[in-house]
């Protein structure tokens, strides 16, 4: 247990530095567009709004109304989809996995398939060469989520940058942040004017959201720190859990009303500035996640997600699956609570939430709701202590025996 009122996040996000604020600061474009090894980028108010912006775009150039979507991904995906008048067609993941099941995969797609989302999620690269094929054989466009992905590697090459459309996010708790951000980037010159067409119509300049959104960003810059998470996450996070509020624990109370707005200079300067520390910080994340991954799996039982050889993600926390869901609740029941960084990704597979049942078919995701109900999240903050980090690995042994 952390000592005292500590608190690890459940992700490794990358903390704020006063510098950041003051030093005069690069374009956020420019940064983001060379990070990812791009020509060009365009910043949204959020990874949604940066789907919102994306699936709108190709529905304006396309009779195309269907858009194939994880099974087990972050609800804002689906909430993005309906948001744009488009029909969301869920996909089951591969057994243990949260990526997409080629035989699903292709029973998806069809003449009316405007575009089929491949998730690179928690930091973890995706099967983009089956998903890009049978996405090409349907017609279909290929956007790449890399919401929680960004400056992960697919075969040497930035993800984002292999589909259509990339889209990463700036959210808090991802590596970089602004608080709330996304990014566009397209590998079609042609495309990308369209995209800046519908961000200029559907996401004006919005003063209430900016003035919202910084005060935001600089409570983040003073409270992203074991201290101030104990009081600004912990105690909310205890909270919920006590209440048996699992969706709102673990941020999946969603909300229908997308927020579409434009980030101003002040946060976009932020963004820049820390942006220059994020490769090294990365590298770190990187370093510290392989011992921590081969502890978790000389656990008897216990599986971690990794990438395929050649590929590279990232590591904001690690992804593990446990044998039963028995053994992962038992392991939450310990461990959610007790301010190490363990939690869930999401609660449910996306068919499975009340607010998005009456827009989905559930039937046929049988991998992403088992994939749901043993999977569990241990941090890959700095902030985990190695004693911390076996308190959590016993904790886990103790669940499954
Ligand atoms: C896979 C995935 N896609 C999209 C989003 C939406 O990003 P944002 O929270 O910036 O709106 C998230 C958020 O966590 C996500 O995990």
């Amino acid at each position: 247990m952390p000592k005292g009122r500590r608190e690890v996040p459940p992700t490794a996000g990358l903390a704020l530095v006063p510098r950041d604020f003051v030093a005069a600061g690069a374009s956020l474009e420019r940064g983001v567009a060379a990070f990812v090894e791009q020509t060009w980028a365009q910043v949204e108010c959020s990874g949604t709004a940066a789907l919102v912006v994306a699936l709108a775009t190709l529905k304006r150039l396309s009779g195309r109304r269907s858009v194939v979507v994880p099974a087990y991904t972050c609800p804002l995906v689906a909430l993005a989809v309906i948001r744009c008048g488009l029909r969301p067609v869920l996909c089951d993941t591969r057994p243990g996995h949260f990526d997409l099941c080629p035989r699903a995969l292709a029973a998806a797609c069809g003449e009316d398939t405007l575009a089929v989302l491949v998730t690179h999620l928690g930091g973890r690269v995706a099967d983009f060469t089956m998903a890009s094929a049978i996405a090409r054989d349907a017609g279909a466009a290929v956007i790449e989520d890399a919401a929680q992905s960004l400056g992960a590697r697919w075969r040497g090459r930035p993800v984002g940058g292999l589909g259509d459309i990339g889209v990463y996010s700036l959210g808090v708790g991802k590596g970089l942040t602004v608080y709330s951000g996304g990014v566009l980037v397209a590998q079609d010159a042609a495309l990308r004017p369209e995209l800046r067409k519908t961000a200029a119509e559907m996401a004006p300049y919005r003063l209430d959201w900016e003035l919202r959104r910084m005060v935001e960003l600089a409570g983040y810059g003073l409270l992203y720190r074991p201290r101030g998470l104990w009081l600004a996450y912990g105690l909310p996070l205890r909270r919920k859990l006590r209440a048996g509020k699992l969706i709102e624990a673990a941020g999946d109370d969603c909300c229908a009303e997308i927020p579409l707005h434009r980030v101003g200079a002040w946060r976009k300067r932020i963004g820049a500035n820390a942006l220059k520390r994020l490769p090294g910080f990365l590298a770190a994340g990187s370093a510290r996640a392989a011992p921590r991954r081969s502890r978790l799996e000389a656990i008897d039982g216990v599986s971690v997600l990794g990438d395929t050889e050649g590929d590279a993600g990232v590591w904001p926390f690690l992804q593990v699956l446990l044998p039963t869901q028995q053994a992962r609740d038992e392991a939450l029941r310990r461990l959610w609570p007790a301010g190490l960084g363990v939690g869930r990704l999401f609660i449910h597979a996306l068919a499975d939430y009340a607010y998005l049942e009456p827009h989905l078919d559930g039937s046929g995701i049988p991998n992403a709701r088992d994939f749901a109900a043993r999977m569990l999240t241990v941090t890959n903050s700095e902030w985990l202590d190695e004693d911390d980090f076996e308190q959590v690995c016993r904790a886990l042994e103790e669940s499954i025996h």
